[in-house]
């Protein structure tokens, strides 16, 4: 997963470009910056790589969230359908714009099933966005004809996901936004950083000016001089953050190679074992195998399986259901709603005695049961033959161990 296993020459070459100009702002400075223009360089590569017109840098993946969001139009008391599994960004980016975030189960492909949309869709629907999770693709295409059938917004959190498509057309270009992250952990990494992508030259606008105080860009060197056709925010990207995402861009290829290879020998050793069901991957030759997930009969075992196998030396290996940051059964904080300020979904229910929107009576038993037999390993870009060998040897060991104790042999 983590694209910062593989930076050197290449990563330090961009970032000198930038520290010798001292220049580190994405616009203006045109006479002294000799010609670097990190962020926009990385906004045409990604275009080419993933075949979008239009991308937008900027600060992080929850940033491309909520210019999403913003650009299209998603605010006050709209509701936005989103999986229990993502990290928290998702829901927080549609709890700050404003809106109301309505969870639906997910199926075996660890993201929304499209087949259960049905059942949280009200009048105040606006949106969904499906999370593209742990390196490959929810059932895309089935996702968005509901959208489609029922005049909803599909928005892309394709933040762990660069790379990874769906029958040869790249995640994130299904939508009509998609958003990724580049983050200290993700398949490429700016340090921090995150793009929305989009074949919507309007919404691109919008989401060009949402993401730096409305300006429109069009005043030329003279930012003094641009109109601010709406109101925005700061979440721009710096051009020394850019820069890392230039060289970390042209390895992309590299690094999701070697992922496939090092995850189909971990997935060979796995599936000698009857115990094991591997994740439903929509499209298996578009995944980015940033992660192996498989499921165990019961909860039971993946909770026994996913510490044992972690300390036989198969690091990066993740229970998320008791992770307190991916899957919905921990964020005490959002069933609780602490919020450091109030937020328009608490006063939605005002006068009412009680709240709109009660997120601790929210049941996801479907959810809950695929998520509690689900164990996930990160895959690694610098393991060496040694380092798989010794990964298989403790898969075959922990298994082996579990299947005696069971059957008493
Ligand atoms: C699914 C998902 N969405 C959004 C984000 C937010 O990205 P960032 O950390 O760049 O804000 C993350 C980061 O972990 C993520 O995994």
């Amino acid at each position: 997963m983590p694209g910062f296993e593989l930076f050197g020459d290449r990563e330090r070459k961009e970032v000198m470009d930038v520290l010798e100009t001292g220049v580190l702002f994405r616009y203006g400075f045109d006479n002294v910056r000799k010609g670097n223009w990190k962020a926009e360089t990385f906004e045409r590569r990604l275009c080419e790589i993933t075949g979008i017109k239009h991308a937008h840098l900027c600060s992080s993946g929850t940033a491309a969230l909520s210019i999403a969001l913003a650009s299209c139009g998603i605010g006050a008391g709209d509701e936005v359908i989103v999986p229990p599994f993502t990290f928290v960004a998702t829901f927080e980016a549609v709890l700050n714009a404003g809106a109301v975030p309505v969870f639906s189960e997910i199926d075996e492909t660890l993201c929304l099933d499209p087949g259960r949309l049905k059942d949280v869709l009200t009048d105040k629907t606006r949106a969904i966005i499906p999370v593209h999770m742990c390196g490959a693709m929810a059932d895309i295409p089935a996702i968005k004809k509901f959208c489609r059938d029922h005049g909803l917004i599909l928005i892309e959190d394709a933040c762990q996901s660069l790379g990874a498509s769906f029958n040869g057309r790249y995640l994130g270009t299904f939508g009509d936004m998609g958003c990724f992250s580049f983050d200290a952990v993700k398949t490429i990494t700016c340090g921090e950083g995150g793009a929305v992508i989009t074949d919507s030259t309007s919404l691109y606008n919008r989401a060009d000016q949402y993401a730096d105080h409305g300006h429109d860009h069009l005043g030329g060197a003279d930012r003094g001089a641009d109109d601010h056709p709406i109101i925005g925010a700061n979440y721009r990207i710096s051009e020394l953050n850019a820069a890392v995402g230039v060289a970390q861009l042209s390895r992309l290829q590299e690094i999701i190679d070697i992922q496939r290879r090092n995850k189909e020998r971990l997935k060979s050793a796995l599936a000698q074992f009857k115990e094991v069901d591997f994740r439903r991957l929509p499209d298996p030759r578009g995944d980015s195998a940033t992660f192996l997930s498989f499921f165990l009969p019961d909860g039971s075992m993946a909770r026994h399986i996913a510490p044992e196998l972690a300390k036989q030396g198969v690091d990066g290996c993740f229970y998320w259901y008791d992770n307190n940051w991916h899957y919905f059964r921990k964020w005490h904080h959002l069933k609780t709603m602490k919020t450091a300020a109030a937020l328009p979904i608490q006063k939605m229910g005002e006068g009412s005695g009680s709240p709109a929107y009660d997120y601790s009576t929210v049941s996801l038993p479907i959810s809950d049961s695929i998520m509690e037999r689900t164990v996930s390993i990160q895959i690694k870009l610098s393991w060496t033959e040694d380092d798989i060998k010794k990964r298989v040897e403790a898969i075959n060991r922990v298994f082996g161990l579990f299947n005696k104790q069971t059957t008493g042999r």
